[in-house]
């Protein structure tokens, strides 16, 4: 993954280079660093872990120069250690990558035989030998990188600075975005354009294979072929302001706490309040004729199309397919030409995901993408693009938009269903009129916030945990599982209730607490029976259930959380608050790093 940051400019680039690492430590935080020339000399400053390390180190080391590269990293090839840490560098180059160098080992064989002294692990450095070894046989740095770009394999962004020149920065794309940003006598490289909001709105996206020729003039760039090309320079709408945690102790909790807001945001682009008519974008599929719907996503997104599977089958009697996006391709799946394929991403430029949505547009499906973030790659390479209106989710642990994930695919379920003429109208009536209470019942739900901070209590010493749910509650009590793992370090796994007494059931004992998630719907009499026999094994079953529900299992539970009654149609979206809330106590009694939980990245741009 990792984010990268290059400016050729005429003021002090540190600061700015470091600025936009901290809007880019979303997508990885083990370890940063800047190289930036002074008196045509490369120069850098590496920290292991996070970026607020790398600037204590700029503090007592100041590094000047008005052209340089920054990096923050997700460690693929190598320990997170201040060594791997990039810009990596020579005599000549200094380089900073996002993605994987595939072919790595057989260069540095290579590129050893030839003498060159490699001091890291990592895959990166291959390209500064690379680039050293053509300059060195006398090509110019322009040429070097050309003749590069058809040596490397793999999915790769990267920015570069050359010894002596300082008017100079390359920059290359195959796989990972790059954006080019336009200053007033600067020029700019950038992960994404969110990195270089402060400095510029004028910014331009490189097509895969692109490399580019950045001087403080403009940019030049040449396409996979090495034939020089224009792309389209737009004005981005993103803002240079960095979001705050305001009066909350972490991002993630306010993140929690903003979900009533910004579900009503995202619905009101697909609902109109005063009719609750639901009015999608133009898709480029007819929903009335159409014969199977895939639904391709990657973790919490991938749980959010998994709701939608129910809800699409059940609703509107349409064939759906929902798939791990990382296994899609490989698959080689039998997809109907002309099909319609939707893609699911907060981010919108998961590798996975992204790599699965061409994978699909190849095989001639339609494509629709449920993107957050709007300039993303997806977005912009979609047919239709569903968007949520979360805003920035900063918080590793996806909340916010998860849940306006599901608001959008259930207004899709909706106007599919309607298309089709599968429900009554008075069915349609009731479920809009659900779907317009959304953010209110959130709000109820969050009023919960107490009472499952005491339940915290009860699952955090616990070592394992499991999560059961039937239906739409099935792929909620995966999300809740994950939302545990993923910041408190416990392991937690999410079951069908009903397949529990196919094996998980030796796993039930007094230590290892059971989250029932019992919302009072067509399975609740079943999931009721589950939670019998987990009790009768000695199971500790925290119980999240609405007042009919807690009136008829809350005694068999040590917790019992009362949720607001609902339409089953919306309930997992309710339902998802409360595993949030949970996950969120637990970590907090263990003290991780809630925000920045180890190992993991915001945005994975790496397959
Ligand atoms: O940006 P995306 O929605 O495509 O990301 C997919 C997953 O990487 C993401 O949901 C991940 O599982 C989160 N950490 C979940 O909290």
């Amino acid at each position: 993954m990792c984010g990268i940051v290059g400016i050729v400019g005429k003021g002090p680039a540190t600061p700015r280079l470091v600025d936009g690492l901290l809007r880019l430590e979303y997508r990885g935080y083990d370890s940063a660093g800047v190289a930036t020339l002074v008196d045509g000399h490369i120069e850098r400053r590496r920290a292991e872990g996070r970026i607020r390390n790398l600037e204590a180190l700029l503090l007592e080391q100041p590094l000047a120069g008005s052209t340089g590269i920054g990096h923050t990293r997700w460690a693929t090839h190598g320990a997170p250690n201040e060594n791997n840490a990039h810009p990596h560098a020579t005599e000549k180059v200094a380089v900073v990558h996002n993605g994987i160098i595939e072919n790595f080992a057989e260069l540095k064989a290579e590129l050893v035989a030839k003498g060159r002294k490699f001091a890291t692990d990592t895959d990166t450095e291959v390209v500064a030998h690379l680039l050293t070894v053509l300059i060195l046989e006398g090509l110019s740095p322009e040429a070097a990188m050309a003749a590069a770009m058809h040596r490397l394999h793999g999915a790769f962004a990267l920015a570069v600075i050359v010894a002596g020149r300082p008017d100079l920065l390359l920059a290359a794309r195959r796989g990972s975005p790059l954006a080019i940003g336009y200053g007033e006598g600067e020029m700019y490289v950038g992960s994404d354009a969110l990195a270089l909001a402060p400095l510029t709105k004028m910014i331009s996206y490189l097509d895969d294979g692109d490399w580019a020729v950045l001087t403080t003039d403009g940019a030049q760039v040449y396409d996979q072929n090495d034939k020089k090309v224009a792309r389209e320079v737009r004005e981005t709408v993103l803002s240079g302001a960095l979001v705050g945690k305001g009066n909350f102790q972490h991002f993630m909790q306010k993140e929690i706490f903003e979900q009533p807001a910004v579900i009503g945001d995202t619905l009101r682009s697909y609902v109109n309040p005063a009719t609750h008519r639901v009015t999608l974008p133009e898709l480029p599929a007819d929903l009335a004729t159409l014969k199977r719907v895939q639904l391709v996503a990657c973790g919490t997104s991938f749980y959010a199309a998994s709701v939608a599977r129910y809800w699409i089958e059940q609703l509107a009697r349409l064939p759906c397919d929902v798939e791990i996006a990382s296994e899609f391709r490989y698959r080689d799946p039998v997809l109907e030409e002309g099909g319609l394929s939707m893609f699911v991403s907060q981010s919108g430029e998961t590798i996975d995901t992204l790599s699965a949505l061409r994978f699909a547009r190849g095989r001639g499906q339609k494509i629709a993408a449920i993107v957050n973030v709007p300039e993303s790659s997806m977005a912009r390479e979609a047919d239709a693009l569903l968007a949520t209106h979360a805003g920035p989710e900063i918080g590793v642990a996806s909340t916010k938009a998860f849940t306006t994930q599901l608001a959008v695919l259930a207004a899709f379920a909706f106007a599919a269903a309607r298309a089709r003429g599968t429900q009554s109208p008075e069915r349609l009536a009731t479920l809009a009129q659900a779907i317009a209470g959304i953010p209110e019942k959130v709000s109820g739900v969050l009023a919960a916030d107490d009472r499952i901070r005491a339940a915290a209590k009860i699952v955090a010493p616990a070592r394992d945990v499991l999560y059961l749910g039937r239906g739409t509650a099935f792929p909620i009590a995966m999300e809740g599982a994950l939302k545990l793992k993923e910041i408190s370090y416990i392991h937690a796994e999410g079951y069908a209730a009903g397949e529990m007494k196919h094996g998980p059931i030796a796993l039930i004992a007094p230590d290892v607490p059971v989250i029932v998630l019992a919302p009072n719907d067509e399975w609740f009499e079943k999931t009721a029976s589950n939670v019998q026999e987990v009790r009768a094994r000695g199971g500790q079953v925290v119980l999240f259930s609405d007042k009919a529900g807690i009136a008829k299992i809350g005694n068999l539970a040590v917790a019992a959380i009362e949720l607001p009654s609902c339409d089953p149609f919306v309930a997992p979206i309710l339902y998802s608050v409360p595993v949030q809330l949970l996950a969120y106590y637990v970590a907090l009694i263990k003290g991780t790093d809630i925000d920045k939980p180890r190992n993991l990245a915001k945005s994975v741009t790496v397959e």
